[in-house]
Parts: C-alpha cells; structure tokens; sequence
C-alpha cells in the first residue's frame, strides 16, 4: 500500500482527502491519502518522516507552503518562481517540491470557461498564496496587464515588486501595480478578466470587494472561494450578464496535477467533480 496525503493545520475540512481517495478508488490503485493535523513546532518532523516512511508524495496547505522549503531537496521551476509548494514528491530519496496552484486555476480557465488569458486584462484581488501563485501562472501565459488589488496595499506592492523581479527575463507584457480601486471604474471598464483570490465570499456577512455595478457583460468574473460554489459575487456578475467561474475547477486540477505527478495517472476529473459537487451541496 503507497501513502499519500496532506499536511496542514487546520486540516478537518480539506476536500483533498475525498478528492483523491475517490480518484484512487475509481482506477482501483494501491494508494491511500490521509490527513495529517501538523503542528508549527513539528513542521521540520513531519516533512522529515515523508522521507523516514517512504510516503510516495503530500500535498501541503495552509500554513506551511513556504515553511516547508528548507526541508526539501529540491523544487521545480513553478515553485521556485512562486516561493511556494503545495506538493511534495519523494524522487528516490530526495523530497522535491511543486506548485500546482497556478496551473490548476489556469486549467479551469482554459478548460471549465472555456477562455485563455493571453493578451488580456486581469484584475486580481488578493495578495496572498494563492494570488501569487495565480498572478505568476497568469504572466507566464501571456496575460498583457495584471492590476493586483489587495487590501493592505503594501502587501500588494510587494507582490506586485516580486512579479516584475522574478519574471523580468520572461514576460516584458506584464504590467502589475498596485491599487485602491474602489473608486475607478475605469480599470474595470477595460478589464477582460476580474479574479477574487481572497477569502471574501466565504460568510454572506462579508462586504463586498468592489461595487458589483461596475461589473459588465464583457467580464469573465472568476472566484476561487468554492464554499459556498455560488458567492454573492459569481451570483452578481451572472445578473448583469457576465461568464463566471466558481473555485471548484482549480481545487480540481491542482489535486489532478499533483496526482499525476505522485502515480503517473490521470485523476478521472468528471467522478471526483461528481463526488465534489455533492459534499459542498449537502
Ligand atoms: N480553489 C482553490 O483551489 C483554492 C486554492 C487556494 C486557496 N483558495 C482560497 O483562496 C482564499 C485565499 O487563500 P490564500 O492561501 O491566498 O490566503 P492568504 O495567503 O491568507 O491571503 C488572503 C488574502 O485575502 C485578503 N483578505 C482576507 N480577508 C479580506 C477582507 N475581508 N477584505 C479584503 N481582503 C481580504 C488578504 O488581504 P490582506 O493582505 O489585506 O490581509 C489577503 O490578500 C481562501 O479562501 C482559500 O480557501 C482556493
């Protein structure tokens, strides 16, 4: 039997350990993914014991995905340009680290809305983990301006000054900088893409990032948050006729892309969004 499985505290509502083990029980492979709750003091022992053990691979989520680098031999060009890993892979007896984050929401795009970002105008909101790994991915493939929008604007900045430095060599489209938008319809006006990549959206109680009159037909408005899979933003944005696109999709295919990586197979997307589908709507 391979071990597989998830590091991370919290771990209690992680869909992960659903998603694969239903991907494992689907191809009949000998693998099970289990939940490890792991302590900040323990970190350092619980990436060791991947290797002690020999578990085939784990995901790492919040709030390990840059704690757990030193402890890795090695990392793969995304999340090495990330700063991040949310899977770790035991190669012999090396424990390399990926990042499917960005590739998983630029899967749902291309695959789920149907829509690619080349050339276009993204405004993203947030500036934490999954911004950066999302605004990275989007300016590898081409997007011509990323506007990052974040709360705390120095936190915003500082990505946006970590983007232009990593990617300098690799995309001289790209075009990130920081704002309050609140007040300046205009940046939406001639957006094409609008990404929540913050928490917004979780509780109904939450206020709203943006004023929703500013969103247009013209949009495709996408929101990571997939509890609830319909937020009062994707909710708006179909009203006023704009694509939208709920955070299923890159839950999805970053969990198929670390699978591939561990097994060698492919995750049987449409069972896994099935089983999905039914335990965030019961
Ligand atoms: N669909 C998926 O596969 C997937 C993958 C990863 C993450 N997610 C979801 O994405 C969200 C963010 O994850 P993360 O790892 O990036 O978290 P994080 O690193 O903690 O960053 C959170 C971001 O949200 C902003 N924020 C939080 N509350 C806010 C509020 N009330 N108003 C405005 N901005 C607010 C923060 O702004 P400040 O800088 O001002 O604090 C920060 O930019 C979570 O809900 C997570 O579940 C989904």
């Amino acid at each position: 039997m391979n071990i597989l499985g998830i590091i991370g505290y919290p771990i209690g509502h992680s869909l992960s350990p659903l998603m694969h083990n239903t991907a494992i029980k689907h191809l009949g492979l000998d693998y099970i993914y289990l939940p490890f709750e792991v302590k900040k003091e323990d970190i350092a022992l619980a990436v060791g014991g991947v290797k002690g053990l020999g578990i085939k691979g784990i995901n790492v989520t919040i709030p390990y995905k840059e704690t757990v680098i030193p402890y890795l031999d090695g990392m793969d060009e995304s999340a090495g340009l990330i700063g991040a890993v949310n899977t770790i892979k035991l190669e012999g007896d090396k424990l390399k680290g990926y990042n499917t984050d960005g590739m998983g929401f630029l899967q749902s795009i291309k695959i789920d809305a149907q829509e690619d970002v080349k050339g276009k105008k993204v405004i993203l909101f947030g500036a934490g983990g999954a911004a950066r790994a999302i605004a990275i991915q989007i300016a590898l493939e081409g997007a011509e301006e990323i506007i990052i929008a974040n709360r705390t604007i120095e936190k915003g900045e500082k990505l946006t000054e970590y983007i232009n430095k990593k990617l300098k060599a690799q995309s001289s489209k790209l075009k990130a900088q920081s704002s309050k938008l609140k007040a300046q319809i205009e940046y939406f006006r001639k957006a094409d893409i609008i990404v929540n990549t913050t928490s917004v959206g979780m509780k109904s109680s939450d206020t709203p990032l943006f004023p929703y009159n500013y969103i247009s037909d013209r949009h495709l408005i996408c929101d990571i948050v997939y509890r609830p899979l319909e937020t009062d933003l994707l909710r708006e944005a179909s009203k006023r006729g704009a694509k939208i696109l709920n955070g299923l999709g890159m839950l999805i295919y970053q969990g198929s892309l670390s699978f591939k990586i561990w097994t060698g197979y492919e995750m049987p997307v449409e069972v896994v969004r099935k089983t999905l589908m039914e335990e965030l709507k019961s």
